[in-house]
């Protein structure tokens, strides 16, 4: 019997990058297999994000070109599911008439019986409903076929109220993965091949202060640490109110935790922090970045900025790219400030024109090209270990892989060095990776 096919699209974080590999789990078993063709498909998901006004626009428009796929083939499934899906609810079938299911951030484990309640009967399905406990967190993902690095969700949800964000409104307030269970699925992605784990959570420094079982993210990386075939741990998001001493220690003494933290500052201006609800100032966020440095003295550090915040003045700017100059980040992603509805800033005063949102971001990824240039530079001459990943977009002839810094190197080698790590000499630097050649094996002396 033909199976049926399931494409899936990915808008959004790593969160959701994880959450579409547990939707892909959970249809197999019901004999949906997985294309990367959405004209071949029985069913297509679009796995959405609500996070800027710009990720709404490219999802609707996305879905609006499935719509010929749908006349082509009228038993095609289209649905929407997570953050925007969450949000919309049923008005989803207003913008998008020709979509058949709508699925919030709560109800993935529903999704094989609601496709097969619509296989049988059709009409249009919507569940935004919200559980106590997630089940989703219990889902265990299947890395695709040859992975070397996976996503682990610790804990999901989210109980700051940054007055700029809609994720708690749609992920729901935290919630952790027990440590024991969390284990269990690192150990069997170990044997499975899994060299690198990215442990996920919207903050993971709150790791277990919700229904955690009495540890916190230090003895979750501790516990991780020890695991066998595990060679390299990274984690994301943290915010900086919650970075503990006792997680800073961690950086010099788990020996896979990798030499990079992405901390997002948001703002330089202790004005617009306060007025974000960010819960730090800007000196107390430079002392963490300098206790961390001195914990480990070559750990990259990265960071997100927003620019155009409801009530921003020049000088408030002025203060994000000094703290800039001071920290010389290795890597920063930052955004004009998008107005999401039900947010604590929807409607706040002073709203900042599009045009001067524009022109800042303008200039503050200019001086942060500077910086990336400089950090990237500073790794010429020096040998890296690189965990490789697999061919370099380059050609054949390269592979690519990333450090535990997380820079991208590329390096001549061939395919029997996937999922090893491999000393590489780095000769040259670029805006977005790096270049070298490779010198041994071996994760070696780390920096
Ligand atoms: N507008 C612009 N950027 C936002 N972010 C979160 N909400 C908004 C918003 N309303 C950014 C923050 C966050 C990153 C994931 O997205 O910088 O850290
Ligand atoms: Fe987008 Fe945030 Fe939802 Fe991730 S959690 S998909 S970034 S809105």
């Amino acid at each position: 019997m033909d199976k049926k096919k399931l494409y899936i699209q990915t808008f959004g974080c790593q969160m959701n990058v994880q959450d579409s590999q547990k939707m892909a789990a959970l249809l197999k078993e019901s004999g949906y297999g997985t294309t990367e063709d959405p004209r071949e498909a029985d069913l297509i998901l679009v796995n959405t994000c609500s996070i800027r006004e710009k990720a709404a626009q490219k999802i609707c428009s996305q879905l609006g070109r499935f719509r010929d796929l749908k006349e082509e083939n009228p038993h095609l499934l289209i649905g929407a599911v997570g953050c925007l899906a969450q949000q919309w609810g049923a008005r989803f079938f207003k913008r998008i008439p020709h979509l058949d299911l709508v699925v919030g951030t709560h109800q993935i484990h529903r999704l094989p019986e609601m496709v097969a309640d619509l296989e049988q009967k059709g009409g249009q399905a919507v569940e935004t409903g919200r559980c106590e406990s997630v089940r989703s967190l219990e889902i265990v993902a299947q890395p695709p076929e040859g992975a070397v690095s996976t996503f682990v969700t610790i804990m999901q949800g989210c109980i700051n109220r940054c007055a700029y964000c809609v994720v708690p409104f749609l992920r729901g307030p935290e919630e952790s993965r027990p440590l024991d269970e969390i284990l269990r699925e690192v150990r069997m992605l170990a044997a499975e091949g899994i060299r690198e784990v990215t442990l996920l959570g919207q903050n993971v420094n709150s790791y277990g202060q919700a229904n955690g079982g009495g540890h916190d993210f230090a003895d979750l990386l501790a516990a991780i640490g020890k695991v066998e075939g595990i060679e390299r741990i990274r984690f994301t998001t943290s915010h900086p109110k919650d970075l503990s001493p006792r997680l800073i220690d961690s950086f010099g003494k788990v020996a896979p935790l990798c030499e990079h933290i992405h901390l997002p500052i948001q703002s330089g201006s202790d004005r617009v922090l306060a007025l974000m609800n960010r819960g730090y100032r800007a000196e107390e966020y430079l002392a963490k970045v300098a206790a961390l440095r001195a914990s480990c003295p070559d750990i990259a550090i990265t960071s997100d900025v927003i620019v155009g915040f409801p009530g921003e003045r020049e000088e408030d700017f002025q203060a994000t790219l000094a703290l800039m100059r001071q920290v010389r980040f290795d890597n920063l992603f930052s955004f004009q400030y998008s107005e999401r509805e039900g947010t604590a800033a929807a409607g706040m005063a002073d709203p900042v024109p599009e045009a001067v949102k524009r022109e800042r971001l303008v200039i503050l990824q200019s001086l942060q090209m500077e910086h990336t240039g400089e950090r990237n530079r500073a790794r010429i001459g020096r040998t890296e270990g690189v965990l490789v990943e697999g061919p370099s977009k380059n050609g054949p002839q390269d592979m690519t892989g990333r450090t535990r810094a997380n820079r991208i190197v590329n390096f001549p080698g061939a395919a029997g060095l996937i999922g090893q790590v491999v000393q590489v000499r780095i000769t040259e630097a670029f805006l977005h990776s790096l270049r070298g050649e490779v010198e041994g094996r071996g994760e070696g002396d780390v920096h």
